[in-house]
């Protein structure tokens, strides 16, 4: 979600670096990110003196102290909580001490984070975005205990530089986003397992009968299995109810290693990109 955040920023005319421990991860991104703006260009959607301009505006690095100068940071690693401590505490050294410190988190406790960097923590909040980031319009909002009014205003105000709607939602697990998504796409799973119809039927009841965008057994694999997987366990952990408890279907096929779109399969298979 990194490289989508920084894409989303660099159209919006600000300068982004995406910084990665690994350099195949961030070569990816740059690679992504030409032929995302390549294909706005061939479509009409943006002139290629803008795409020009909004690759001038990104840079990728491996280590934070590339961007020291920057306004604002966004944490978007994988949820690990102890991870994103650290990574908390890397952020809090390297950047000067009025930046804005945002996790990117889906669903780990903004206050819990907050608590790696002691007296900084009312420049810690949830800023969440949503999968694909220059698409979908919503960043949910989320202080923490100690977050400050200010920090909340100065990130409502970035949210909206990058053309999204910005949505307060309140410091427990999952917030709203995923307290709804998660559960429901856990019950699909169950549907399936329990041989109430098969996973292509289910999705298409879904789209046509709700009007989803895409079935929830294929937003699972969008998202990733995993993923899906560890918010559901957050959830359970932080909530006390055995209702969030992953579905034995989806614990299985993530200990099988079918992740969903990024491994080829998950759910569905997809052919190799
Ligand atoms: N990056 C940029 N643009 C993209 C894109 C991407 N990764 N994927 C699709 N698009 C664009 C397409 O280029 C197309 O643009 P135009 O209309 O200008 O041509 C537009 O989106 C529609 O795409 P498609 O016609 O290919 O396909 P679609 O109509 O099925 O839309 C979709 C694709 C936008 C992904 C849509 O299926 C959708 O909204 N799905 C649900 C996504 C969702 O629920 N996301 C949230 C996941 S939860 C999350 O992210 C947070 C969390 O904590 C887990």
């Amino acid at each position: 979600m990194g490289s989508g955040i920084a894409l989303t920023a660099a159209q919006s005319g600000i300068t982004a670096v995406q910084i990665d421990v690994s350099q195949p991860a961030l070569d990816k991104a740059k690679a992504s990110h030409a032929k995302s703006l390549a294909r706005l260009v061939e479509k009409g959607k943006i002139q290629q003196a803008d795409a020009d301009a909004a690759l001038s505006r990104l840079s990728y690095a491996t280590s934070m102290g590339d961007a020291k100068a920057s306004d604002w940071v966004v944490e978007a690693a994988t949820e690990n909580v102890e991870l994103k401590k650290k990574i908390f505490k890397e952020m809090q050294a390297t950047f000067r001490d009025d930046v804005v410190l945002a996790t990117n988190t889906s669903s780990i406790s903004i206050t819990d984070l907050a608590s790696a960097v002691g007296k900084d923590a009312s420049r810690v909040i949830g800023m969440h975005f949503f999968n694909p980031v220059p698409i979908m319009k919503l960043v949910e909002v989320i202080k923490g205990l100690a977050t400050s009014d200010e920090t909340t205003a100065r990130t409502i105000a970035l949210a909206t530089a990058m053309g999204k709607t910005a949505v307060p939602a309140n410091d427990r697990a999952g917030f709203v986003s995923n307290r709804v998504l998660m559960p429901m796409i856990n019950e699909a799973f169950y549907a399936w397992m329990e041989g109430v119809a098969e996973p292509k039927d289910i999705d298409q009841i879904m789209l046509l009968g709700c009007n989803f965008p895409m079935g929830p057994l294929r937003l699972a694999d969008f998202i990733g299995l995993d993923v899906c997987h560890d918010i559901m366990m957050v959830l359970y952990r932080e909530l006390g109810n055995p209702k969030f408890f992953p579905c034995p279907r989806l614990r299985q096929l993530v200990q099988a290693g079918r992740l969903g779109d990024k491994s080829g399969h998950g759910v569905f298979q997809y052919p190799a990109k």
